[in-house]
């Protein structure tokens, strides 16, 4: 069984700021850091030093993206789907808050390029029982999905950042969820107050078949499948920067079953992983690995 991530690459871009930039304001940052990032690629990291195979498909710019195809080859994940379109390299522009909390505006780039042609050449490599992961960063989900589906691969949704082209993609397809308590509102179209067990009754209602990961912030985070529900807390650490620590809990999970976890301890290990990825700068180069994880893990008697 081979793992497909069809995702993002970014160049993130993250400022240091004293808090974030209010409308009509200008304002001096501490200080700027360039790290490797996008959903997709934080998430093929994670999942790769989490133990699993993982093939990483998507684009780049011309020439500004190298980088990046050498991060993912050096956490091991390969690379032989990424293509190279006209134009620039998707980014983020990151705001860091003394706390570590941040926020984050996305230019497309080479993402936005993806297109049905592309999908069908990486496609015809992978076949039934395959896993294909997306989150909502690219172009053409909703044909990557139809596709995957029609192949028999497993689909592995991650809706973020969530926006309104996630309600026109084939939702019923989809295998595994992981999804906030925002996101999940958005999709079962209920107020952002809402109880997170309601929020997860909704979501076991519309998508009976799919097993879903709730993730509730400083809550930990509820994983259900049928009738069997678990429930994982977080790790308490210093936060320096949150960015990248759900797409470390996402590589985690799903490359932890992947490994033959089951899913309780694979929650637990994608916890671990992203009170780790938090307490350090950046979105890839945060990513701990496997070994890393099981130290923290015995060091906290877990
Ligand atoms: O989830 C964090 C990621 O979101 C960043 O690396 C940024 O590139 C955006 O895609």
């Amino acid at each position: 069984m081979k793992i497909l991530n069809f995702g993002s690459l970014n160049i993130d871009y993250t400022y240091q700021v004293p808090h974030f930039v209010r409308a009509g304001e200008t304002m001096s940052s501490n200080s700027l850091g360039v790290f490797s990032g996008g959903k997709g690629l934080n998430q093929s990291i994670a999942l790769s030093k989490a133990g699993a195979q993982v093939w990483h498909a998507g684009a780049v710019g011309a020439s500004d993206g190298e980088f990046l195809i050498r991060e993912l080859e050096g956490a091991g994940v390969h690379t032989d789907f990424i293509f190279h379109t006209e134009g620039q390299t998707g980014h983020a522009i990151i705001q860091r808050d003394p706390d570590g909390q941040n926020c984050i505006m996305l230019y497309g780039g080479a993402n936005q390029k993806i297109d049905r042609e592309m999908a069908d050449r990486v496609l015809e490599n992978f076949s039934e029982g395959d896993f294909l992961i997306l989150q909502n960063e690219i172009s053409e989900i909703a044909y990557i999905m139809e596709q995957a589906h029609a192949r028999g691969m497993k689909i592995v949704l991650n809706p973020s950042p969530m926006d309104e082209k996630i309600a026109s993609y084939p939702l019923e397809f989809v295998d595994y969820f992981l999804l906030n308590e925002v996101e999940a509102s958005d999709i079962c179209g209920m107020g952002q107050e809402e109880e997170p067990q309601k929020l997860m009754d909704e979501l076991v209602k519309r998508f009976p078949d799919a097993r879903i990961v709730l993730t509730l912030g400083g809550d930990g985070s509820v994983y259900r499948d049928g009738d069997k529900q678990l429930r994982q807390g977080i790790f308490k650490v210093p936060v320096v920067d949150t960015t990248a620590a759900g797409d470390t809990f996402t590589g985690y999970f799903i490359g932890g079953l992947q490994k033959g976890q089951p899913a309780g301890e694979a929650l637990r290990y994608a916890a671990a992983a992203s009170a780790i990825a938090v307490s350090k700068a950046g979105a890839a180069p945060s990513v701990p690995d496997r070994a890393q994880v099981e130290a923290f893990l015995q060091e906290r008697n877990e």
